[in-house]
């Protein structure tokens, strides 16, 4: 039985966190729900029970096992040691203390080890999840010489502001959150441009499969797109690695990875696709190719529900993971 306290408890991230926690079956003793002042009073029902949302208050983190923060960056910034401080285990979904060295940066499959005994563990970048799978199983195996990453991101991962806008902008209404009608168009950037050309994100994807496959000589780069759709990312992947493989074995390796789903199976027109990992918490893979150019290269295609795998369900996993080891 957990004490469990959500940090953005209102957003698309936060209500995924309860839903998730309510499908996995987890018992929970207390649940206190946080979110900005604005949303103070609210009531969220939870396994049939409502509970009202409060703002967090010195002390407020009390007796709470773990703290799940989805809220952004500056309110983790601002409380996420607080709730360290008042004895939580805190798992926080923003990016603002994924690159600090002192604080792991996890996917449950690839590198758990890294979050025992901690009290405040990231959880990576959404379309950073759901390649790191594939890549960890090939990095221990091969190992890796260089990635290049193409993201079709779907408007969910800009939160609800990015679900209304493609809504919005459907209904031949003008755009207003993103700089270009999304519905008219694949947007060639998300966040903001850094000096020398690459995108936040695409050097969140970066630095982040760095972290989390503990080896900083992979060259890496990444191109990453928002796309028309509701939800559930996409990335195409190009990894190069440092022997020659056999195909056959590729398969196999994926096959064997917990959290991949292999979908290959071009005669019948099976590959990943959103419609199927919507809902779902697996990363799908597909499209597994060798690359035309480099012999030690590989081609493949991933397809996960960004709010869940790539956010919400991750976060989850981690804790339970964390409470087994605990036990
Ligand atoms: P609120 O709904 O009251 O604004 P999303 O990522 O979907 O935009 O959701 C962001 C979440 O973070 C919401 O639950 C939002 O609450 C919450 N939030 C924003 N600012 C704060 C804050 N200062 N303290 C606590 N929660 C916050």
């Amino acid at each position: 039985m957990f004490n469990i306290a959500i940090v953005g408890a209102t957003g698309l991230v936060g209500s995924t966190f309860l839903k998730v926690i309510e499908e996995y079956d987890i018992k929970v003793n207390q649940l206190r729900l946080f979110a900005s002042s604005k949303s103070k009073g609210k009531v969220i029902v939870f396994n049939e029970k409502e509970y009202v949302v409060e703002g967090i208050t010195k002390g407020c983190f009390e007796g709470t096992d773990y703290a799940l923060f989805s809220a952004g960056g500056a309110t983790s910034l601002k409380y996420a040691k607080q709730a360290v401080n008042e004895g939580a285990i805190v798992i926080d979904n923003s990016s603002a203390w994924r690159m600090n060295p002192n604080v792991p940066l996890v996917v449950p499959e690839v590198n758990i080890e890294d979050a025992f005994n901690q009290s405040l563990i990231a959880n990576p970048n959404c379309s950073t999840i759901q390649v790191v799978l594939p890549l960890s199983t090939l990095e221990k195996t091969y190992g890796i010489e260089s990635v290049s990453y193409t993201t079709y991101q779907a408007v969910s991962g800009s939160g609800i502001n990015g679900m209304k806008e493609l809504e919005q902008t459907r209904l031949g209404e003008g755009n207003s959150f993103y700089q270009y009608n999304i519905n008219e168009t694949c947007i060639p950037q998300i966040d903001v441009f850094l000096e020398d050309g690459y995108t936040k994100e695409e050097q969140k994807m970066i630095d982040e499969t760095k972290k989390i496959l503990h080896n900083n000589n992979i060259k890496i780069n990444a191109t990453c797109v928002r796309v028309p759709i509701m939800n559930c990312h996409a990335v195409s992947v190009n990894v190069v690695l440092k022997e020659n493989y056999d195909l056959k074995d590729i398969y196999h390796l994926f096959d064997k990875q917990d959290g991949l789903v292999v979908k290959d199976d071009i005669t019948n027109l099976i590959y990943p696709v959103a419609t199927e990992a919507r809902g779902t918490d697996d990363v799908y893979i597909g499209r597994i190719r060798k690359d035309k150019i480099n012999d030690n290269g590989i081609l493949f295609y991933t397809v996960a529900d960004n709010i869940r795998k790539g956010a919400a369900s991750n976060a989850v996993q981690i804790m339970i993971a964390l409470a087994k080891e605990v036990r």
